[in-house]
């Protein structure tokens, strides 16, 4: 994928439904008594590995485009596999279905591509078998291919090491199915989109500070699901529209929940001028339409708290700094070492063959900004992520940016390089 010099991004979009939302829907709805209807749910290849799992699990499950029924069979009704379950690319649906998987009377074994066979699952390992779980890494290396056999679960208070939604719904979902309740704190909130939502299908799930608790055993009913647009998705082109001189560009729709609205803080930090339109809250959900201009951007600090609310969109933050005038410290978020790619190595590489001035440090980055980038061969590591920050930096670069493995967008947001393309006022991709 060749991108080139834009001169001006204009106009209206909706960006795909949120990803994490959609895979939520999909496990809530197979293990609910009665229908789920989805609507806007995301059609990438993640959710689609979690829509497979659940119907190799004797779920009836139909999608047509973004339109999902499932009709589930409450928290006992799934059955066994006749495969090996497979995640594709997905930890969110590896770690989650693991804490339901744990509470199930047959064995599974769950694996995926070769990026999730590298990603840690030690950090789920370890709490589900505190709650009596019988969960391993069939070779022995705290990575999938995970087996999972039946046991009977009882509920902890665990102490998250690590500020992780993914961690912390694995956790709460094995709690369903324990005896007495289950709690969990983080040292930061992650996203809360599990509590939200289990709440809707009918959990007794509550929130304080950085603690989520669950009582087991409930009755969980199907529910209809409208999902909104996905802030990571749209993090494309806040970047976009800020970046490229001349642009305005309206995104619809765009969930704004206050555990993944670090991108619209630091970007306004940083000088961006974005304004929230038609705020609106639904199922538990915030959502409002963005309004980006250009504008030029001035670096900044971001670590701490603010990490989990912004984790995937530290790539493409990373592309706006490299290009704003002064410092940008990106600290505390070791975490990004561990995605899709190493997000902090893949970045920096890239960033360098494009003329940036970026050092990697143990837990970020460090990026002086330069008034411009050049054209250069993009590595995306087959990390979508990766492949849609760059082709933001090929809008603005002098020369062309050449993606490799850009297909990878089909993970979150199989229509990228077309909905990009319909805002460009005069380029070719
Ligand atoms: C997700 C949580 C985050 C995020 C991932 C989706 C989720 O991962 O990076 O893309 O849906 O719960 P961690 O829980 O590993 O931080």
């Amino acid at each position: 994928m060749k991108i080139t010099h834009a001169k001006s991004l204009r106009g209206e979009l909706t960006v795909p439904g949120d990803k994490s939302i959609s895979h939520r829907a999909v496990m809530f709805g197979s293990i609910s008594e009665g229908m789920t209807e989805i609507t806007n749910f995301l059609n990438g290849a993640d959710c689609l590995s979690t829509i497979s799992c659940f119907q190799k699990m004797g779920i009836d499950i139909t999608q047509k485009d973004t339109n999902v029924t499932i009709h589930g069979k409450g928290l006992h009704g799934l059955t066994r596999p006749d495969s090996v379950l497979d995640c594709g690319n997905s930890g969110t649906t590896t770690r989650l279905i693991s804490g339901i998987l744990a509470g199930q009377s047959f064995e599974t074994q769950l694996t995926g591509d070769a990026s999730i066979r590298k990603r840690p699952m030690k950090r789920i390992i370890t709490p589900l078998s505190l709650m009596g779980a019988d969960i391993k890494s069939m070779q022995e290396n705290e990575c999938a291919p995970l087996i999972i056999r039946p046991a009977s679960l009882h509920g902890i208070h665990y102490d998250s090491p690590v500020a992780s939604a993914q961690v912390k719904s694995s956790i709460l979902l094995a709690g369903l199915y324990a005896k007495g309740p289950t709690s969990v704190t983080e040292p930061h909130l992650s996203r809360n989109h599990t509590e939200i939502m289990l709440h809707y299908f009918g959990a007794e799930v509550t929130s304080e500070g950085t603690t989520s608790s669950l009582m087991p055993d409930v009755f969980l009913k199907g529910q209809k699901v409208h999902v909104p647009g996905d802030i990571s998705s749209a993090a494309y082109f806040l970047a976009a529209g800020l970046l490229v001189p001349g642009s305005e560009i309206l995104i619809r729709n765009v969930g704004i929940n206050k555990t993944r609205d670090g991108i619209l803080r630091v970007l306004k930090e940083m000088g961006g001028n974005i304004t929230l339109l038609n705020e609106q809250y639904d199922q538990g959900e915030p959502t409002a339409d963005l309004l980006v201009k250009s504008s030029p951007l001035h670096g900044t600090i971001i670590g701490g708290e603010l990490i989990p609310t912004l984790i995937d969109e530290i790539p493409v933050l990373a592309i706006a700094a490299s290009l704003a005038e002064g410092t940008t410290i990106i600290r505390d978020a070791a975490e990004l070492k561990v995605k899709e790619s190493n997000r902090i190595d893949v970045m920096v590489e890239n960033l360098s063959a494009m003329g940036a001035a970026v050092q990697a440090t143990e837990d970020g980055m460090i990026i002086e900004g330069k008034p411009s980038l050049k054209g250069a061969k993009i590595n995306s590591c087959n990390d979508h992520r990766i492949a849609m920050s760059f082709a933001v930096a090929g809008l603005i670069a002098e020369g062309d940016v050449d993606i490799a493995g850009a297909e990878c967008v089909n993970i979150s947001y199989p229509d990228f390089y077309r909905d990009l393309y319909s805002l460009c006022q005069k380029q070719l991709i």
